[in-house]
């Protein structure tokens, strides 16, 4: 019987996170329709339960038809896993221009035109679970990652808008934060390194690229604890806006929420000065 399985569409299966994660759904008896860009991945599952279909992110066009012939496999998807992505590492300044934009193309561009592909069906449906894969970069950037940052904080905006939106309408959002896990991410057919590189920004951006390089192979997460989580997330009867994964980013998460508040206090008579006062708060 398919209807009491759950149907997970989740992007790049083909490794890393994505590929954990498929397995552990399948793993547990679930439905997988996993997507990667040639259209296959190497994942243990039968006919029925496992389905690849090929997308490439930047392709607007094919998101929306692999969305549709993802949704008419079984009549309906419970649960969509925005995951494929990839990092740029490097300096604000150093990026190029080429590649400034396929970051954005492929870590925000290419999930806002999934997220918009899917809604319609989730709202016939009247339920749905957006899982979006963004990263401790979006919540809490640091140097040498600007750019990826700021797709990932991108992704964080709409999602936590989005959340609003679709909250009477059944569908559920949660926003994965992880720390750094042991997948190809900071691999060389993965990351991204600016070619360019301008000496007064060794000492912040150099450093951090330098210690990226130095981790890779050795990060602390583990990506199959890692599905387990996001799994666990899924089936909570209150599933999570934000699900931070890794005790890295837990740290990182803190200690940025704890900059904002004292930043915030310390400027609050200012804050409030710029108030007409006849005005109501919003
Ligand atoms: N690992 C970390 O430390 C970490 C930390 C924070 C956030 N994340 C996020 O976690 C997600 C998964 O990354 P990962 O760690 O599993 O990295 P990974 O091992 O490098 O896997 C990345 C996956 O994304 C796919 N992908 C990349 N560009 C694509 C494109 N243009 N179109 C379609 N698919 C594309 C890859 O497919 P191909 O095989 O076709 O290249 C692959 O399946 C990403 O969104 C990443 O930003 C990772």
């Amino acid at each position: 019987m398919t209807n009491n399985k759950k149907i997970w569409l989740i992007t790049g299966v083909s490794r890393g996170l994505g590929k954990a994660l498929a397995q552990a759904v399948l793993d547990r008896g679930d439905i997988v329709i996993g997507t990667t860009r040639n259209g296959k991945a190497d994942l243990s599952g039968d006919a029925d339960s496992l389905h690849l279909l090929k997308l490439e992110l930047t392709d607007p066009v094919q998101i929306k038809q692999t969305i549709e012939v993802a949704y008419q496999l079984h009549g309906r998807l419970n649960v969509v896993v925005n995951n494929a992505g990839y990092g740029l590492l490097g300096a604000l300044e150093e990026a190029s221009d080429q590649d400034i934009q396929r970051v954005f193309d492929v870590n925000f561009f290419g999930v806002v035109h999934l997220i918009r592909a899917i809604l319609p069906y989730f709202r016939q449906q009247q339920s749905g679970h957006l899982v979006n894969i963004s990263s401790i970069a979006g919540l809490a950037p640091m140097a040498g990652s600007s750019l990826y940052a700021a797709a990932k904080s991108a992704v964080e905006g709409v999602s936590q808008a989005l959340a609003q939106e679709v909250e009477p309408l059944g569908i559920k959002v949660t926003l994965v934060e992880p720390g750094a896990f042991r997948t190809d991410f900071l691999s060389d057919h993965s990351i991204v390194n600016s070619q360019i590189k301008i000496a007064d920004y060794q000492l912040t951006s150099g450093k951090m690229v330098q210690h990226l390089a130095d981790i890779a192979g050795k990060q602390l997460g583990n990506p199959d604890l890692g599905a387990q989580a996001i799994i666990q997330a899924v089936e909570a009867k209150e599933p999570p806006l934000h699900l931070v994964l890794g005790s890295d980013a837990l740290k990182r998460t803190r200690a940025k929420l704890e900059a904002m508040t004292k930043n915030v206090n310390a400027w609050e008579v200012v804050s409030k000065s710029t108030d007409f006062p006849d005005q109501v708060t919003t």
